[in-house]
């Protein structure tokens, strides 16, 4: 409603009206620390819950959960309207209102917004009783993706129905002229005089405004005609950009305060019948700021759930800047397999769900996320690029403790000393003073040209992953056994689990055919389904194969050199050996170390080759 005035004019007037000033004039209120705290005006308490921000410039009683700023304050208050509130802070705070329109005009204005949402409202009942009417193809479709009757009534889909004028008769009926109906976006003109209905043949999900008026829809296709979604176009009552699906819902049913955010209608239809009650969707855009303080209003917290494919990764960024902007708390989480919410609730069940929440992401942690699927690769270039970038990535993070977390973090997965990290850090940063003195490469391992030293990994996270994928390509393609156990075996994998399944896959693999994996691996089945849920690249076959044997044979290389460099290490400071026996020894190894290091070049060549 605040659209009949100006923003300025609304923040000028909240600006000049001190919240905490205003709410003295009605009830007493005590300083405690930064904020003041009162006896709740709207509800009876002996003790005081109602607490005073006067820095954000908002109220908010933790006993009957009313809260707002000063106008919202005084509404209630005062039991006025927002214009009629508006007007008496105008007039303490001296401001004169220049309005080109009389208050009657508004006052018909927003007249004409309650029958719009009136006549929303019946559209949206009409639509329910379609859905309720048996037998639809609506009802039957919803019915088979899993959904309850109970979900449907209490979000209110609807359906409908395959006609060109249904709604608009009814509507008629019921006594609203079209130009009304018009507005609200329920009928278009057609070519040849008349009107038809905007919305046919779809399941319909009504789109409630904060204060739970039908302000527009959405409308899913039951069968794959496109569009696959219709949205109300924009109307006096509906802005897509500053609506959120399932936020009325929300409002009543959060605890915790927190808000998870996914794309999809049907994300949050099935993630409210999966109990999960405080999820709302954009209308399938990135967040808006309004959008975002929006949601701000409603929670501590919010989960960002967008889809993981490549439209959503980007949806996703634009969103967590606006979040940020705002200064929003909030996480990211990332379904496996480019799933949404929806399917990942009917794959895997509403407790995996929830791990997945329990366990999203900061900001900083998503960053490296996505870093580390950009430069997936194993070479020493990419390790490189990855450690650069994510040190990048590293020193925006304010709080050194939480830094050194992140540093020891990427340390044991990227296989790169700490040292070399904070190195790279501190040069970011431009602290040319630690720089090439305080910290000192250990002896015996290599050096790259930049400042990061390669440590040749104890684990690799895109090695480990090259053994869930062979191994899942074997599952699901029992023709691939007999291919890939023909170049590396199960000695070749690296994690203990791995080698087990690896050598029962060798053993049995001709009579894998035909039999379904519970018999064959009672004890391994839950190792088993751990990889068949890990992301697949699906590229060209053949040099996804040969790219993972190559990626493991090179990791056992690097592992082997690895042990030979501490070998090197621990003579050096040997103090038992003499000088003679020390250069024998590490002239020895020196060999090895070469030979295998031929061989990984050699490796690195095939596969570039290749
Ligand atoms: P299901 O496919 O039924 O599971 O729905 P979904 O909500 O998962 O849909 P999807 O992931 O394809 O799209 C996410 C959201 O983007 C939808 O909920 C819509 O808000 C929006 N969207 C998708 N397709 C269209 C379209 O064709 N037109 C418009 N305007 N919006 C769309
Ligand atoms: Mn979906």
């Amino acid at each position: 409603m605040g659209n009949f005035f100006s923003e300025e004019l609304i923040n000028e007037i909240k600006d000049s009206n001190e919240i905490v000033d205003v709410i003295s004039q009605y009830i007493q209120v005590k300083a405690v620390g930064l904020s003041y705290k009162a006896l709740c005006p709207f509800h009876n308490e002996k003790t005081p819950s109602f607490i005073i921000n006067p820095e954000k410039q908002i109220y908010k009683c933790f006993g009957c959960g009313e809260g707002g700023d000063v106008i919202s304050f005084i509404m209630k208050m005062e039991n006025l309207d927002f214009i009629e509130s508006i007007e008496l802070l105008a007039k303490r705070a001296n401001i004169e209102i220049n309005r080109t329109e009389s208050l009657e005009d508004i006052k018909k204005q927003i007249k004409g917004k309650n029958l719009y949402y009136e006549i929303n409202k019946k559209a949206g009942l009409y639509f329910y009783k379609n859905l309720t009417k048996k037998p639809n193809p609506a009802l039957k479709y919803l019915l088979e993706r899993g959904l309850t009757s109970g979900i449907l009534k209490s979000l209110g889909l609807g359906y409908s129905i395959d006609s060109w004028n249904s709604l608009m008769q009814y509507l008629q009926e019921e006594g609203y002229h079209l130009s009304d109906i018009e507005k609200c976006g329920l009928i278009r003109p057609g070519k040849s005089g008349g009107y038809y209905d905007y919305f046919r043949n779809r399941i319909m999900f009504p789109i409630f405004n904060v204060r739970g008026e039908v302000v527009g829809f959405g409308g899913r296709v039951i069968d794959d005609s496109m569009p696959k979604y219709l949205n109300s176009p924009e109307t006096q009552v509906f802005s897509k950009s500053n609506i959120l699906y399932g936020l009325n819902f929300v409002r009543r049913d959060t605890r915790n305060r927190q808000i998870i955010l996914v794309e999809g209608y049907m994300d949050v239809v099935a993630l409210r019948q999966a109990g999960f009650k405080n999820a709302v969707a954009s209308l399938g855009t990135s967040l808006t700021e309004f959008q975002g303080k929006l949601l701000k209003k409603y929670c501590d917290e919010i989960i960002v759930c967008f889809d993981g494919d490549e439209a959503g990764e980007k949806a996703t960024m634009r969103s967590l800047d606006i979040l940020n902007k705002i200064g929003c708390r909030f996480r990211i989480l990332v379904l496996p397999d480019n799933k949404d919410p929806d399917d990942f609730i009917k794959l895997y069940g509403k407790d995996k769900f929830q791990e997945h929440i329990d366990n999203s992401m900061s900001l900083i942690d998503y960053k490296i996320f996505l870093a580390r699927n950009e430069y997936f690769g194993d070479t020493i270039e990419d390790k490189v690029k990855l450690a650069k970038k994510i040190s990048d990535i590293i020193k925006d993070v304010k709080s050194p403790i939480e830094r050194e977390g992140y540093i020891e973090k990427v340390a044991n997965e990227t296989g790169i000393s700490k040292e070399s990290i904070k190195l790279e850090i501190l040069n970011k940063i431009g602290n040319t003073f630690v720089h090439g003195s305080k910290f000192k490469y250990s002896s015996g391992y290599r050096k790259s040209n930049s400042y990061i030293e390669m440590v040749p990994p104890v684990e690799q996270k895109g090695h480990i992953i090259a053994e869930k994928q062979l191994i899942k390509f074997m599952i699901t393609d029992n023709k691939l056994i007999r291919y890939i156990l023909n170049s590396i075996s199960a000695e070749d994998f690296s994690v203990a689990e791995h080698q087990e399944i690896v050598a029962y896959l060798a053993s049995n693999m001709d009579n894998m055919k035909d039999k379904r994996l519970e018999e064959f691996f009672p004890h391994l089945k839950e190792n088993i389904n751990k990889i068949l849920l890990t992301d697949i690249e699906y590229i060209d076959l053949n040099n996804t194969l040969d790219k993972y044997i190559v990626n493991l044979k090179k990791y056992k290389l690097l592992y082997n050199i690895r042990i030979l460099e501490e070998e090197q290490h621990n003579i050096v400071n040997n103090p038992c050996l003499t000088e003679e026996e020390v250069e024998n020894k590490l002239l020895n190894i020196g060999t090895e170390i070469m030979k295998k290091n031929t061989q990984l070049q050699k490796l690195k060549r095939s596969m570039k080759g290749g």
